[in-house]
């Protein structure tokens, strides 16, 4: 982190506050397959990364890559459709450079979203899991280097990274719902190789319940900034040597498509209940 870095935050931050009129409270990073929620926001804004001063330049393509703001279940939210993750050859801190911007613009709790494998035998691919806590194995931080200390402190606490009365609204709204919710730890690993058996069985003995690419850099970042953290994964397949079929993205993205509607009422409901 370096101290240029409030600078870059506070262009950002000016630049999209000149094209939105809502103050976002609440930040949502959508993950794979997850979009769909963004297209549920009223009165919305669009504005792609690529055109926000600092934002990382994307080189991938088929990923949505853009910020939508305006209201969710009433609720002023500010949108991403669409992360950068470390495997593409980001560094953590451009991983991490929106939830600052998010920062910036006044949110003050964070839904992040993912898709992700199931390690615990007994979950199946569709299942969603409050993530109560995270294994860092990425073994990198976002907040290495120069600490600047307006913007959080030098050794964040990470106890209740996760936070405990967020975890306990989204039970109550799945269980309002009639949704079946899983709860466990997320273990977030560089990627882009998915595990192999060896790895999954390690993870498990690790205390892990669900394994994915993204997540846990942003999720340091809120914490450093303050920012209360719901996460929660879409269990996109069963991880490796659960089962003996191989893994393939384009499962990934059919069974988000078909647990969709429920993730969507989920989080709409907890978004509303955020006012
Ligand atoms: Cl099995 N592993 C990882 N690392 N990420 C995933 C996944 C598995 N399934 C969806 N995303």
């Amino acid at each position: 982190m370096s101290i240029e870095l409030a600078k870059q935050m506070e262009e950002a931050r000016s630049y999209i506050a000149s094209k939105i009129q809502i103050a976002p409270k609440v930040g949502l990073i959508l993950g794979s397959g997850l979009g769909v929620l963004a297209d549920e926001v009223e009165d919305a804004v669009e504005i792609p990364y690529s055109e926000i001063p600092h934002f990382p330049v994307s080189t991938v393509e088929g990923h949505a890559s853009t910020f939508v703001f305006g209201k969710l279940s009433g609720t002023p939210v500010a949108v991403m459709k669409g992360r950068f993750h470390y495997y593409e050859g980001y560094t953590l801190s451009q991983v991490t450079f929106p939830v600052r911007v998010m920062k910036a613009l006044g949110i003050e709790t964070i839904v992040v979203t993912n898709a992700a494998g199931g390690i615990v035998p007994e979950w199946e691919a569709g299942d969603l899991m409050v993530i109560r806590d995270h294994l860092n194995l990425m073994f990198r931080n976002p907040l290495i280097g120069p600490n600047d200390d307006r913007l959080g402190p030098r050794f964040p606490d990470m106890s209740n990274a996760y936070a405990p009365e967020l975890r306990t609204l989204a039970h109550e709204v799945a269980r309002e719902q009639g949704l079946e919710l899983r709860e466990g730890v997320y273990v977030g690993l560089t990627g882009p190789s998915y595990e192999t058996p060896a790895e999954i069985r390690m993870l498990r003995l690790l205390g892990g319940d669900a394994v994915g690419m993204s997540t846990v850099p942003e999720v340091i970042v809120a914490n450093h900034m303050g920012i209360r953290v719901l996460g929660i994964s879409c269990i996109a397949n069963k991880a490796a040597g659960i089962l003996d079929t191989p893994l393939s993205h384009d499962e990934v993205i059919e069974i988000t498509k078909r647990i969709r509607s429920q993730f969507v009422a989920l989080v709409r409901e907890i978004v509303s209940r955020l006012k």
